[in-house]
């Protein structure tokens, strides 16, 4: 995983980016649909409860279960020609309108741009039901175990929805983007529970948390936002897995392993934040006249850079890693000249560890 980031790393002025623009290389990724993951798996003869957090959190999980084809109202129409997410919560849409593009190329651009992030969101969703999968093999305890299938039908539901909605509303699943392709691998083929726990429930899940809130916020669609509340109030219980679970590794860790951790977590930030959507403007910038590189330098030369692009991670991914004791002097500067922080010092953050979304 390592390697091939690195190979795809370029500097846009002081930022730097990582793109893949080899068509074939980006399609052979993507035929990689067979994934070598060294599993480890863990039986366990203690059926009562050993840990009550996760117990709890498996109870909530059953009293919250939806039903993605009757709980929605399907019936409710989405259109290209008007806004399901607001104008403001789509940057094409804002550089259509800076381009002096009209109000329907607006439109366009931006119901664009959400069946593109609804796709990636929702092949996220299959990488979480797989983790999840592996999740029941290699926890050690009852009600890890029985947390992490409990998640699986979760996820599944949310691949149900999102999928449905994509097709049935929008018509195009887009293909997964290559770095989010190599970035999933990475934690699928990771050997340790640890990994994947940190790397899929706190880091992914914790974005899945801050999108899907943001999106809800600005969506303009009934059907839209119930299934974005919906799905977020399962992804909050996801996120509180990982926080939990991560609690209680952090505190049995040795110095260097927690180095090894919070180097583990930025990594995986900071190549999903390099990509800075040149995924997705390689494949729709043209269509409205938009460079993708001159979109990106735009942006990360912006004076407010920081400051826009910090929301998504200051949801819940960072405070949530500041609470696990993951972002320390080590990284915290590093963090902030990416614009993944911002304002705020990390004493400040919220210390609950969940985020914003209060778990149902
Ligand atoms: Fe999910
Ligand atoms: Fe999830």
């Amino acid at each position: 995983m390592k390697k091939l980031i690195e190979e795809h790393r370029k500097k846009f002025g002081n930022f730097e980016v990582i793109e893949f623009v080899d068509e074939q290389e980006i399609t052979s990724l993507r035929d990689q649909i067979n994934v070598d993951v060294p599993m480890e798996l863990h039986w366990t003869w203690e059926y009562g409860s050993e840990v009550e957090e996760l117990r709890n959190l498996y109870e909530k999980g059953k009293v919250n279960q939806w039903n993605a084809e009757t709980d929605l109202d399907w019936s409710t129409p989405v259109s290209k020609d008007e806004w399901v997410l607001k104008p403001e919560g789509s940057m094409m849409a804002q550089m259509c309108k800076l381009m002096g593009k009209d109000e329907a190329t607006q439109k366009a651009a931006a119901f664009d741009e959400l069946g593109y992030t609804l796709s990636q969101l929702l092949h996220g969703e299959q990488a979480a039901l797989q983790l999840c999968g592996q999740l029941t093999n290699v926890c050690e305890k009852m009600d890890e175990k029985w947390y992490a299938a409990s998640q699986v039908i979760d996820e599944a539901r949310h691949i149900e929805a999102i999928s449905k909605f994509i097709q049935r509303k929008m018509g195009t699943i887009y293909p997964i983007g290559p770095t989010l392709k190599v970035l999933l691998d990475g934690l699928l083929e990771a050997d340790t529970a640890q990994k994947k726990t940190l790397g899929m429930q706190c880091l992914f899940e914790g974005m899945a948390v801050g999108i899907f809130d943001f999106m809800r916020q600005e969506s303009a669609n009934d059907l839209f936002g119930t299934m974005l509340r919906r799905v977020e109030q399962d992804e909050a219980r996801h996120a509180a897995f990982g926080v939990l679970t991560m609690r209680r590794v952090v505190r049995e860790a040795e110095p260097e392993q927690l180095e090894e951790m919070e180097e583990f977590a930025f990594e995986i930030l900071e190549a999903l934040n390099a990509n800075q959507q040149l995924d997705m403007l390689a494949l729709l910038g043209p269509k409205y006249g938009l460079d993708p590189h001159n979109v990106v330098m735009a942006a990360t030369s912006m004076p407010n850079f920081a400051e826009f692009n910090s929301l998504m991670y200051m949801h819940t991914v960072m405070p949530n890693l500041k609470s696990l004791g993951l972002v320390t002097e080590r990284t915290e500067q590093q963090y902030r000249d990416l614009g993944i922080l911002w304002g705020k010092q990390r004493q400040e953050m919220p210390a609950d560890g969940f985020g914003t979304i209060p778990i149902a």
